[in-house]
């Protein structure tokens, strides 16, 4: 099978699960992605990786701490952008411009306007752009999807959905309490603004309010995840450290046709709460779809549903052939590997985009669509109105995001 050669820019948490990602893939028939070389501005991380990528992958690839060295020092096709999100945009753009196509990782920049300039830069030079947003890609979240467009619940008219986790821990990393690296809302909201718009298409107007609760965080003892990196992330991290970046969020989505979406995210405080549902008028569905979930099902022919009573009705509904292949039973909760696996699935696509020129499921529209939705949020809350996506995705309702432009220092001039 054909292949694509690709350097992994940004050695940390995630940049060590896109390793085992690539793992998955290669143990696969349908590997079409060889890691050639690894980047990151810490020494120490990129060899850690390097290490990584031999017990994992086999390979030796060639390690950099600069992205210019590593682009014109070795052959490659692609991007993989890993870094923490504040510079998404400025590794993106630097590699399109010398001719290489880019996976992104979630959110694909920190603000609409820095998601612009890296459509402009893939558009300018006929590059691939993609994001590599893995909720989507879950198998519970395709069947939704699939049973939703089947008319399983009729029309649906309202959807919830709310994940409050309370406490004043720092959240993964102190980076995501900064407004100017991202913020815990952006980090985790794009996933579910994705979802959102995944599952019930466009959203037309937003109503919310995000407020900074803890603005000082407490490093947790324990780990997410157990792998060596996390270990010495969490060794290095300060006991405390201040939160600038707001932690909850409260809002109301109009979608474009007409249903309500009713959101409640947020990682501080002393509420707790989780619930996702799709209520139509036949039925309804208890969650999104996510990453290791199991949904269920309520409509007025069958009854109740779980996972496997949806699958059994879902007439026509099949899996892209290496999700099948990853996931024979369509189910991945309890799944050890399933988030290697949805990374596999992001990198397969990516490569296939590149080889045959299909267009990338999340492309860089969507990507910046995602993230104008989660904005949306803050932009009302600050103009203390409701706004329409048309506003936020053209920069014209843009107070809270110029702030952070500025900073990035990408800010364009009013004149
Ligand atoms: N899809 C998911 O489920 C998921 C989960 C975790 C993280 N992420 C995303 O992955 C990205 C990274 O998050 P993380 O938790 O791994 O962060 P992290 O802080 O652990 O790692 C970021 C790495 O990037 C490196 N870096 C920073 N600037 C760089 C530059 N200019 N060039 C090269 N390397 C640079 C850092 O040194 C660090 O090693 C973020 O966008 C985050 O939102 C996605």
């Amino acid at each position: 099978m054909e292949r694509i050669r690709i350097g992994l820019v940004g050695c940390g948490g995630m940049g060590t699960r896109h390793l085992h990602g690539l793992r998955s893939l290669k143990q696969t028939p349908f590997n079409n992605v060889d890691l050639v070389a690894l980047c990151d501005v810490n020494k120490e991380n990129v060899e850690l990786a390097a290490k990584e990528a031999f017990r994992l992958l086999g390979v030796t690839p060639r390690t950099f701490t600069d992205l210019a060295s590593m682009i014109s020092g070795i052959e490659m096709d692609a991007v993989d952008v890993v870094t923490d999100p504040s510079v998404h945009h400025e590794v993106a753009c630097a590699a399109l411009e010398m001719g290489l196509h880019i996976m992104v990782e979630k959110p694909m920049a920190i603000t609409v306007g820095t998601c612009r300039m890296m459509i402009e830069a893939a558009e300018k030079n006929n590059r691939v752009l993609s994001v590599a947003e893995n909720y989507r890609r879950d198998p519970s979240a395709r069947l939704v999807n699939h049973l939703l467009n089947a008319g399983a619940i009729g029309r649906p008219y309202h959807a919830i959905l709310h994940h409050l986790s309370p406490g004043r821990k720092i959240f993964i990393t102190p980076w995501r309490h900064l407004k100017n690296k991202g913020g815990p809302l952006i980090d985790m909201g794009v996933h579910y603004t994705d979802l959102i718009r995944y599952q019930l298409g466009e959203v037309a107007e937003v109503y919310g309010d995000v407020r900074l609760v803890e603005k000082v965080r407490t490093k947790s003892e324990t780990m997410s995840m157990d792998y060596e990196f996390y270990r010495r992330r969490l060794q290095a991290m300060s006991t405390e450290v201040p939160a600038y970046a707001e932690d909850v969020s409260l809002a109301q989505f109009k979608m474009t046709d007409g249903v309500t979406v009713d959101w409640n995210v947020g990682m501080g405080g002393y509420g707790s709460v989780g619930l996702e549902l799709i209520l139509g008028d036949q039925g309804a569905f208890h969650g999104f779809g996510n990453r290791g979930a199991r949904v269920k099902m309520r409509n007025s022919e069958e009854g109740e549903l779980d996972q496997e009573g949806m699958l059994a009705i879902a007439k026509e509904y099949e899996l892209d052939p290496l999700s099948k292949h990853f996931f024979p039973s369509g189910i991945t909760q309890g799944d050890p590997e399933v988030d290697w696996k949805l990374i596999a699935l992001e990198y397969h696509e990516f490569a296939e985009a590149i080889l045959t020129g299909r267009k990338a499921e999340v492309d860089g529209e969507e990507g910046m669509r995602d993230v104008a939705a989660i904005y949306a949020v803050f932009e009302s809350s600050r103009a203390g109105r409701s706004v329409s996506m048309d506003e936020v995705v053209s920069c014209d309702v843009y107070a809270y995001q110029d702030e952070i432009d500025q900073a990035l220092g990408v800010a364009k001039s009013k004149d």
